[in-house]
């Protein structure tokens, strides 16, 4: 992956569930990158969202990749089954994964793009270990769980150490920082400005009268 272009994933969870097949369409039309998969299992996080079938479904149907961001409790027992199910990157949360370095490893041999995420909570001394090995690192903005939470402003600070991190490692030009959580047209210049270059937009996105312009806000082209 190369980093030069903001990439924008929007959040299906925002979308509506009994007109998924449209709304996944007009994001494709509107210019999206990717969909952004939240799957919830009650129980890592308190909501409950969608399982393996629903993921096989959206490959078979969907023209562009899928980022599935898994919010459960036992990663290193389910992440590989969403990989067969067709997600292209695979994101999966440090404060759950016990072997996160042997997770992103299989990830990789199964030829999808590992990504960890890292709730607003937790240290980030949890990410620094596994930063030689990921291509993506999602910093969540809100405590994940449910969208259209307002975005946590101490957030910037991450995105930077996180930067950071990458700089150090010489790995700036080949990680995504991605940042889920409250992107609106108010925090994304901020976000973007810290260093985010790949955004997760759920309630943005799909709330916006005109799908395409929500984009080139987001992309900084409006
Ligand atoms: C939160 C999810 C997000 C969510 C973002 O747990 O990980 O992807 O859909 O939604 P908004 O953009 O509405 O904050
Ligand atoms: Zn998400």
């Amino acid at each position: 992956m190369s980093n030069k272009r903001i990439l924008v994933a929007p959040s299906l969870l925002a979308a509506d569930p009994l007109r998924f097949g449209d709304d996944l369409a007009l994001a494709e039309a509107a210019g999206a990158d990717m969909h952004h998969v939240d799957v919830m299992d009650g129980h890592f996080v308190p909501n409950l969202t969608y399982g393996l079938p629903f993921v096989r479904a959206l490959k078979k149907h969907c023209r562009i990749p899928l980022d599935v961001h898994i919010m459960v409790s036992n990663p290193d027992a389910v992440a590989l089954d969403y990989v067969e199910a067709g997600a292209d990157i695979l994101v999966f949360h440090v404060e759950a994964a016990v072997h996160a370095h042997r997770l992103i490893q299989t990830i990789h041999a199964k030829g999808a793009k590992a990504g960890i995420a890292v709730n607003p909570g937790t240290s980030l001394s949890l990410v620094e270990p596994l930063v030689p090995y990921v291509d993506l690192i999602n910093v969540m903005s809100v405590n994940p769980g449910f969208g259209g939470q307002s975005f946590i402003p101490e957030s910037l600070e991450r995105i930077r150490a996180v930067k950071k991190m990458l700089e150090q490692r010489r790995r700036v030009d080949e990680v995504y920082i991605q940042v889920d959580g409250g992107i609106n047209a108010e925090t994304v210049d901020s976000v973007v400005d810290a260093g985010a270059n790949f955004l997760v937009a759920g309630t943005f996105f799909y709330g916006a009268p005109d799908r395409k312009q929500a984009l080139q806000i987001l992309r900084g082209e409006a």
